[in-house]
């Protein structure tokens, strides 16, 4: 590349609209001009999840806002651009069809390049924005939407090793504080109170480690919390703060001690093929969870691979990962044009067999 190119990336695939702005240096080194995302937590907060059609509007409302904002914050006008990439896929499909009409739109009027973005490979690009990860890595995503182990060759060549089969653990982490009456998003409520729990005093099963492989499986382990807690309120007609603070730390032990053998198994797959520096990388929400980031980590260095968390704003969902996913694509010839089609389903392990999950913030691919 002999002079640089600029991408702006749109993502409204779930309860976030985010637009952002990424250069690629005539090095090839990326660099995040801005990065603008507006979560709709406000407006689902009384439904206790994602209402779709309460998204899709938020989001072809607030598209343009935030395109306008990502362009001021980098004080660049459309005709700096080159391209527009878009997550095409997977998601809430209203909330997809928004980002992508509103991206042919400026491609259109702007005569810009259109690059349609799989939200998965914008997350498991990540590191390689962050850090220029080299290929092939493996990847943990592990959120309240996917959990997915991912060996990441290129833009557009991920092999799946192994998923959920049912919920995402962000999924359980906040139907658990829902349980028990902590704030949502449930992970940093459970986590906190985790910490001043006994995770021993109630043992929860580690579902599917009985298993031979990678898959994962986490909803039977949100009704075993809730047996525990019937029982507790049985005994004695209520929960103390302490009943409380075990039963989180029992389930947090449960989701730690699962991810944990199932990277275990995902390594040992992926260091048979690259045994010369490797690197698992995590991303997603649940990767905050300070116990569950230390015992990948601890998982990591046993089998002498360097683990790397990428910073959190560009773990959870945002758009400067759909910009540089796209900057990939682009590099690479990719150009869609206004057949472009928003997809509620797009697995990007296209060997693979799909997930069956479901999962609360619409399906995993
Ligand atoms: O990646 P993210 O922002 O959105 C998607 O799901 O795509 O992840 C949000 C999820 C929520 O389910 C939230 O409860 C969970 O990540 N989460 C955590 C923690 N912080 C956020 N789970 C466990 N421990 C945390 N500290
Ligand atoms: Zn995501």
């Amino acid at each position: 590349m002999t002079h640089s190119l600029t991408f702006l990336g749109l993502e409204s695939s779930c309860d976030d609209t985010a637009a952002a702005l990424v250069r690629i240096g005539a090095d090839g080194a990326p660099e995040i001009l801005s990065s603008v995302v507006h979560d709709q937590a406000l407006l689902h907060a009384a439904y206790g999840g994602v209402v779709p059609e309460i998204a899709a509007r938020a989001h072809a409302e607030k598209l343009d806002a935030c395109v306008h904002e990502a362009m001021a914050r980098a004080d660049l006008g459309v005709r700096d651009v080159t391209a527009v990439a878009v997550t095409a896929g997977p998601g809430l499909i209203g909330g997809v069809i928004a980002g992508v009409m509103c991206a042919k739109g400026i491609a259109a009027g702007a005569g810009l390049d259109l690059v349609g973005v799989n939200h998965l490979a914008g997350h498991a690009l990540t590191p390689r924005l962050t850090d220029g990860a080299a290929y092939p890595y493996l990847m943990l995503l592990v959120s309240g939407g996917h959990c997915q182990f991912l060996i990441v060759r290129g833009p557009d060549a991920f092999s799946r090793l192994g998923g959920t089969i049912d919920d995402a653990p962000g999924e359980a982490f906040d139907k658990v504080a829902r349980l028990l009456g902590l704030a949502q998003p449930g992970g940093p409520a459970v986590e906190a109170e985790a910490a001043r729990g006994d995770p021993a005093r109630l043992r929860l099963p580690r579902p599917l480690l009985d298993k031979p492989g990678c898959d994962m499986s986490f909803s039977g382990l949100k009704t075993a919390l809730l047996r525990a807690r019937d029982r507790i309120v049985a005994e004695k007609s209520g929960l103390t703060q302490q009943d409380r603070a075990d039963l989180c730390a029992g389930f947090q032990a449960a989701v730690c001690d699962v991810l944990a053998e199932k990277t275990r198994r995902a390594l040992a797959l992926y260091l048979a093929e690259a045994p010369a520096s490797p690197l698992i990388a995590v991303a997603g929400g649940v990767a905050a969870n300070a116990p569950i980031r230390a015992a990948l980590r601890g998982v990591a260095e046993a089998a002498g691979a360097r683990f790397l968390a990428p910073p959190l704003a560009l773990c959870t969902d945002n758009a400067a990962m759909i910009a540089y996913a796209g900057a990939e694509l682009h590099g690479m010839g990719r150009r869609d044009n206004m057949s472009l089609a928003a997809r509620p389903r797009w697995p990007l392990d296209r060997s693979g067999p799909g997930l069956l999950g479901g999962g609360r913030k619409g399906a995993k691919a």
